[in-house]
């Protein structure tokens, strides 16, 4: 009993000293930042304000700079991005550390999902609504990179996107904002994990700061203008939540918002950002967006870039040299006042303290334990296990799926069985001298999987695109041999992602005339459809006896459908990015506004807001995916039905596994605020629980009702709950909504 009581005791102490920047230690960094900051000379300053990219490859367009070496030297560079590895990193170090004040360089890099591991792509994990693992695996990725000699990952990307044509909509967290929000929060802990400056961790990057996600049409870079409501209810919490989760870095934007190109946006960066959050970390311009501004029509050259940049409060110029050639030039002609460079320069310096790197500038070169973190088998067995849980289950007539392990003869057909990198999506990393490439294709994925009894035959049937027809015979006779086919058919890693905006989202080439071939033969089909994006597939929808949407899944692709397929993992993956029928359609997302004039079904079209020729609903609604098992609710109870602001409403629901596996649950909680002073959706989630139930298995859960969850922004800004009635919804999905109540909010 007393050993028990003194290991309290001590964990007890150790958790109340646990080494974090308490206020102590910030007044001591904050004197240490001072006085560095009080010998550098203008020129060094502004060198803190440049980042340069590496010379092994590049994230944009490329400002050949032939004498970087000469600058580091100087001492008037701040960050390198994409620079990997110890060796590598530490070469760079040893250059910074023959400069006067020997100031060590940050080394940034887009390690979105994954480092040598790869993850789902984040859309993907999105749909596993998995925090824990979202966490984890975001970990996983900063304790590689960081073991590479990677200070700081330009992640997570927090964009709110309601327009699937937009390729980056691969690399967020989907529609919703309080979904995203959540996320970003997990991902931020993830990535920085709890200890600043500990060696398993990276400084994370919220971006793009803000509202990149609802550029016009979803074309990359484009414009983007919405009201400061929307701009403060949809695009900004995500961020907030980063902020909340003590975020180190902000990126900001290329995308104009209401005018004004967000890298020089004062409102966005100095009066939200630093001043009424009062963000204390530094805001990077995203790859050259600081002369961007040019190119916008804002600025007339490099000189007026560089002063809307930094007196909006872009901290670091990412590669444009507007920094670098005209700042020192804008203090001297007083347009720029040093205090304002200071500021941000300390804010840069405040980071590298906290990191640790003033102490030991090689901190996180270390070979040794780059090996060890590079070549941890547990890193595969979590990318498997986020893999099959980001799977979406869209389709599964006849319960098809499951597939047996005993089947005598599957065809595995399709332009994607075979294909290796194609899994890891966009922004995956490529780490020299590893394999960061081996990848588990879904081909090696099904015959890892299955044993010697099962004949598994191939063929490709056609390419992603092009209109070659010509493998579709070959691909009809193994089918005519199977006894079911599986189909992998979808578009290329490289049609989303930065700059990869689509106008037409099908499934490209002649893959679902494929699907139509090979139905003819009468065998059931299973596609599996890969995409950086919600796709339309139509006739894919109506035909296919089963479909999973497979996303790119990264490292353990191929162990990871397997697992689903032969029901290894039952797939509980649920959607969080509305699926269009037609891109006519777009934008369309589940927390519409109701209008004057809604449509009551698909049968109320005329005179309201709804077009006369398509559906009013998606093809699949946020929140939607299926199981292999089957999930009844019941006994919705609220603690009360009426509740004063300060007040909560205890709200409890029974969740019971009615079919015959093992499963998880994602059981959403929606609200709408019937009449309020600006009009609020038909419905919002507001939270959420992943359970997971045995055969039979029943469970209640709990949601708590508080005043946050009725708050929105008003028309003047102002975060409030307002008085009134409140419809609560329990939801398998947006639309499959199982129980419903109601209750007040009073005075
Ligand atoms: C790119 C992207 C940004 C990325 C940066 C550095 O253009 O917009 O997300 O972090 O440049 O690679």
């Amino acid at each position: 009993m007393k050993r028990t009581a003194i290991n309290l005791l001590i964990i007890i102490i150790s958790i109340a000293i646990l080494p974090r920047i308490s206020s102590a230690q910030n007044n001591s960094i904050s004197h240490k930042v001072d006085s560095v900051l009080n010998l550098m000379t203008l020129q060094e300053k502004i060198g803190q304000l440049n980042q340069y990219n590496d010379d092994l490859y590049a994230t944009g367009p490329v400002t050949v700079d032939a004498n970087k070496i000469a600058q580091i030297k100087r001492g008037e560079l701040g960050s390198i991005l994409n620079s990997q590895g110890t060796t590598r990193t530490t070469g760079w170090q040893n250059i910074a550390m023959q400069s006067r004040l020997k100031i060590p360089l940050l080394f940034g890099q887009d390690v979105v999902h994954g480092y040598k591991t790869t993850f789902p792509i984040p859309l993907a994990e999105s749909c596993s609504w998995d925090l824990d693992l979202m966490e984890k695996s975001a970990r996983i990725a900063a304790t590689e990179a960081s073991a590479g000699g990677i200070h700081w990952t330009f992640a997570p990307m927090v964009d709110i996107a309601r327009d699937p044509r937009w390729g980056r909509v691969m690399e967020g967290a989907g529609e919703d904002t309080y979904l995203g929000s959540r996320i970003a929060y997990a991902r931020v802990k993830g990535f920085q994990g709890e200890i600043p400056g500990a060696t398993n961790s990276v400084m994370a990057c919220a971006k793009h700061y803000a509202a990149y996600g609802a550029a016009v049409g979803g074309r990359d870079y484009n414009s983007v203008d919405m009201s400061e409501r929307q701009l403060f209810e949809y695009y900004l919490p995500p961020f907030k939540a980063a902020l909340d989760a003590n975020v180190s870095t902000f990126m900001n934007a290329f995308n104009d918002l209401n005018g004004v190109p967000a890298t020089g946006n004062k409102y966005l960066q100095r009066d939200i950002l630093k001043g009424l959050w009062n963000f204390q970390g530094f805001v990077v311009s995203d790859w050259a967006s600081v002369g961007g501004m040019i190119t916008h029509g804002y600025v007339k050259n490099e000189y007026e870039a560089a002063l809307a940049a930094i007196t909006a409060g872009c901290d670091m110029d990412m590669e444009s040299r507007c920094y670098k050639n005209n700042l020192a030039q804008l203090v001297q002609d007083g347009k720029v006042p040093v205090a304002l460079i200071d500021d941000a320069v300390r804010r840069i310096l405040r980071k590298k303290f906290e990191l640790g790197l003033f102490d030991d500038p090689y901190k996180f070169s270390n070979s040794e334990r780059e090996t060890e973190a590079l070549n941890n088998p547990e890193h595969a067995k979590t990318a498997r296990e986020i893999a099959a849980k980001s799977i979406v289950l869209l389709k599964n007539e006849n319960n098809l799926l499951p597939l047996s392990k005993k089947l005598k003869t599957i065809a595995f057909i399709g332009p994607l069985v075979k294909a290796v990198k194609q899994n890891k999506g966009f922004w995956d990393v490529e780490v020299p001298d590893t394999d960061s490439n081996f990848i588990v294709s879904q081909w090696e994925g099904l015959t890892d999987k299955l044993g010697k009894n099962t004949n598994l035959l191939y063929a490709e049937g056609c390419k992603v695109q092009g209109e070659d027809r010509s493998g579709f015979e070959e691909a009809v006779n193994v089918a005519k041999q199977a006894d079911v086919v599986i189909l992998s058919i979808g578009e290329l890693r490289d049609m989303s992602g930065e700059a990869r905006s689509r106008s037409n989202i099908n499934i490209p080439g002649v893959q679902e005339e494929l699907l139509k071939a090979i139905l003819a033969t009468g065998k059931p089909v299973v596609v599996l459809i890969n995409a950086g994006r919600p796709l339309i597939f139509d006739y894919t929808a109506e035909n296919a006896t089963a479909i999973l949407y497979t996303w790119w899944l990264g490292s353990e692709a191929g162990n990871a459908i397997a697992d689903v397929l032969f029901g290894d993992v039952n797939p509980s993956a649920k959607i969080t990015m509305t699926f269009p029928r037609s891109v006519g359609q777009i934008p369309i997302y589940y927390n519409h506004f109701n209008t004057g004039n809604p449509p009551k079904d698909d049968n109320d079209r005329f005179y309201r807001s709804a077009y006369i020729d398509l559906s009013i609903y998606p093809k699949y609604e946020f929140g939607y995916g299926l199981s292999y098992t089957s999930f009844k609710y019941s006994n919705l109870q609220l603690s009360k039905k009426k509740m004063k602001a300060g007040e909560s409403i205890q709200v409890s629901v029974t969740i019971t596994n009615t079919g015959k596996y093992e499963g998880e649950e994602i059981v959403q909680l929606y609200l709408r605020d019937k009449a309020a002073s600006v009009v609020r959706p038909v419905k919002e989630l507001r939270d959420f629980k992943k359970l997971n139930l045995k055969a039979g298995e029943s469970k209640t859960i709990q949601f708590i009702i508080d005043k946050e969850k009725l708050s929105f922004f008003n028309q003047q800004l102002q975060w409030v709950a307002e008085p009134g009635e409140f419809d609560l919804m329990i939801g398998a999905s947006s639309r499959d909504i199982k129980l419903n109540d109601s209750f007040e909010l009073i005075d």
